[in-house]
């Protein structure tokens, strides 16, 4: 069974990095390079640990993340904010293996959210028992202007569940079905947004690897947006966007277009490469996971992990952590830096 995973990671550097007791453990990426005499690691963190080892006394936080402002829980399960579903269109080809939605729904600017947050929705209905349904997360997909622009509405990439008991019964999953047979115009129950940890960074010169399978594209394609398709005031991306993304067959890939889109707009800032697992091998003949893709590209990842304002974001199964850990390990190895 498919579970979920979302992180987001950046490489702190040597000096922050030692001053950094009171940061979160990491999560995903930690290593430590003994060839520099010092460590380094990677963590999930919105902490800036230089600002806080020039502190004296109490460490003063400086986050590096987008997160200035940013709301959380503005709606609860109890007192939901109702939007109305505006378009709602299916996003994988026929013979894909299972369907993806692409939805966007109103919200009159009243579920305000930053790139990177989910939200929750509760299913029209009641469970076996007769209790409303409890919610749902779903990473948003668009970004914090809509993908009207104008800041009134939300949007959701969502794979609809079916699968088949061991009773041999074919079993539909209450909210993502509830989701994709959403018609426009229906009313849609909406709580949070919540979520800090997959925020953008804040240096707009910022390298963003983006690690996604299937649906876990969401908050990707909210944060190339802003990236790519936006102009702001506050925000000019010059950095570089890597995006992986792995799909089981062509016909499930997720928003191509726009990824070419972008690629014509910024060839020098964005770069994407996809994983088809069911299509494509490597060399060896093995499956083409997105850890094998990014095999292919291993001494320049090492290259750009090793940097001060490298971020590296994971979202989908949770089946693809050991990969990229494993191929982590190896880039490591080929530098003589011992990865743990
Ligand atoms: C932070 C977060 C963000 C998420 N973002 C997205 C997103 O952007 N898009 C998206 O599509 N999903 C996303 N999800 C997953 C989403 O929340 C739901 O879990 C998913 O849509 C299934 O919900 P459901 O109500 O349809 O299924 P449910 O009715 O809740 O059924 C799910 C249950 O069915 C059972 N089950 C599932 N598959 C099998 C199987 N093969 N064999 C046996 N039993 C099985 C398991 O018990 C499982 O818990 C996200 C989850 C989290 C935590
Ligand atoms: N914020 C979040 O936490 C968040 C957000 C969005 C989605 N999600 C979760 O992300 C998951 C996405 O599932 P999906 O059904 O949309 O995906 P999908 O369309 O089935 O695509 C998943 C791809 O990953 C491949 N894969 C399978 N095992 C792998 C492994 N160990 N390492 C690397 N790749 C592997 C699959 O290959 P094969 O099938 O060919 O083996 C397939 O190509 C869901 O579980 C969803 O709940 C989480």
């Amino acid at each position: 069974m498919a579970a979920v995973t979302a992180a987001a990671v950046s490489l702190s550097s040597p000096s922050a990095s030692k001053a950094s007791p009171s940061s979160p453990s990491p999560t995903f990426f930690s290593y430590r390079s003994r060839t520099r005499g010092a460590s380094i690691r990677a963590q999930v963190s919105t902490t800036d640990t230089s600002a806080v080892e020039a502190a004296d006394s109490k460490p003063k936080k400086v986050s590096k993340k987008q997160d200035e402002g940013v709301v959380t829980n503005t709606y609860r399960p109890k007192d939901p904010y109702v939007g109305k579903c505006l378009l709602n269109t299916k996003i994988t080809g026929d013979d894909a293996p299972g369907e993806t939605w692409h939805m966007v729904f109103s919200t009159e600017g009243k579920v305000q959210y930053r790139e990177g947050q989910s939200i929750g929705i509760i299913a029209d209905g009641v469970d076996k028992n007769g209790k409303p349904h409890k919610i749902r997360l779903y990473s948003i997909a668009s970004s914090a202007l809509g993908d009207l622009g104008d800041s009134q509405t939300v949007s959701l990439c969502v794979k609809r569940l079916v699968y088949t008991n061991d009773q041999g019964e074919i079993v539909k999953g209450v909210c993502s079905n509830f989701l994709c047979d959403l018609k426009p115009g229906a009313d849609v129950k909406i709580t949070g947004p919540v979520g800090k940890e997959m925020l953008m960074p804040k240096d707009p010169n910022a390298t963003i690897i983006m690690l996604a399978t299937g649906t876990g594209i969401a908050p990707f394609r909210s944060f190339l947006w802003k990236m790519f398709f936006e102009k702001h005031d506050d925000y000019k991306f010059n950095g570089l966007g890597w995006l992986f993304l792995g799909v089981p067959t062509s016909s499930s890939l997720l928003y191509q277009d726009e990824f070419d889109k972008m690629k014509q707009k910024a060839p020098e800032n964005f770069r994407v490469d996809y994983a088809v697992s069911r299509e494509q091998t490597n060399a060896q003949g093995e499956k083409m996971y997105i850890q094998t893709r990014m095999a292919e590209y291993k001494e320049e990842l090492w290259e750009l992990l090793k940097k001060d304002n490298t971020y590296v974001y994971m979202c989908g199964l949770k089946g693809m952590e050991k990969g990229i850990d494993d191929i982590m390990v190896s880039l490591a190895a080929n530098d003589g830096t011992p990865y743990f």
